[in-house]
């Protein structure tokens, strides 16, 4: 695999996404900063967290879904020797993480395209990963069904995602930031409003991770391990496509 860019997936503004896309193109140009100002650089340390457990061998493909501005992507290209592809359906975002790839001068070919209709072939992927993602989705199982469909039996998916940390006082504490000084330092940076409210009000409505474990299974996964990060604010759920899984069908339509 080059560094190629990948044809783009069929106008993903037809989709009942596109509000969601559209918001995260709208903050894209300050999305880094207020991920690291807002964590205080945690979500590096989580990222590189995650990078490590999936541990993909030498030369395997894998998929950063959602990969936004290419963070996770980054991270894992720089411990492992393996072939990443990101997809994301915000063309501001893609924007980003292109540029990002040509600054480091790294092959990371990037692809427009809705997690609830991937434009890869089934199997076709040795690992996949998706940071902060899946909570949008407009339909939870439809996503985990597309990363399990276009996964190798036998490949590994880490999902990192926020959680909601016990009542403890650290929790109560945390809670106030989140809800309070988060959303008016995103407003206030991005210059926009919407996207720093939505953000708690997904996580609140996204399922606990006992709960995201079942609906991983359903969808053919394995967990291998949930670890709590930081007190529980995010969670990194390790996953594994059993060996015996059923092999390919044919709904994809790309292959990298
Ligand atoms: C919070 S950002 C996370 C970006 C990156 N993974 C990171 O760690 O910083 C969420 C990303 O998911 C993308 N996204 C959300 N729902 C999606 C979907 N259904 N299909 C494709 N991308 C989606 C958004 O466009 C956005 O870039």
């Amino acid at each position: 695999m080059s560094g190629t860019a990948f044809p783009e997936a069929p106008d993903p503004g037809t989709r009942p996404g596109k509000a969601v896309a559209d918001m995260f193109s709208a903050i894209a140009s300050t999305y880094d900063f207020l991920n690291h100002l807002l964590s205080l650089n945690v979500d590096r340390r989580w990222r590189k967290i995650t990078v490590k457990a999936l541990a993909p061998r030498r030369g395997d493909r894998v998929l950063d879904l959602c990969t936004g501005t290419g963070d996770l992507a980054f991270a894992l290209m720089s411990i492992w020797d393996a072939r990443v592809v990101g997809a994301d359906f915000s063309a501001g975002m893609l924007a980003v993480a292109r540029r990002k790839a040509r600054e480091r001068g790294q092959a990371l070919p990037l692809v427009q395209a809705d997690a609830l209709a991937l434009p890869f072939l089934s199997a076709s992927f040795e690992g996949a990963m998706v940071a902060f993602g899946v909570r949008n989705f407009e339909d939870l199982d439809t996503g985990l069904g597309e990363m399990a469909r276009v996964l190798k039996p036998g490949g590994r998916l880490a999902i990192l995602e926020f959680s909601s940390p016990d009542r403890s006082f650290f929790g109560t504490l945390y809670r106030f930031y989140f809800h309070r000084v988060l959303p008016r330092v995103g407003r206030w940076v991005s210059g926009t409003e919407g996207p720093y409210r939505y953000l708690p009000t997904t996580v609140e409505g996204f399922p606990a991770p006992t709960a995201l474990a079942e609906r991983l299974t359903a969808s053919g996964f394995q967990v291998l391990e949930q670890r709590s990060l930081t007190g529980g604010i995010a969670t990194l759920h390790l996953l594994l496509k059993p060996p015996g899984s059923p092999g390919p069908t044919p709904s994809g339509r790309m292959t990298p």
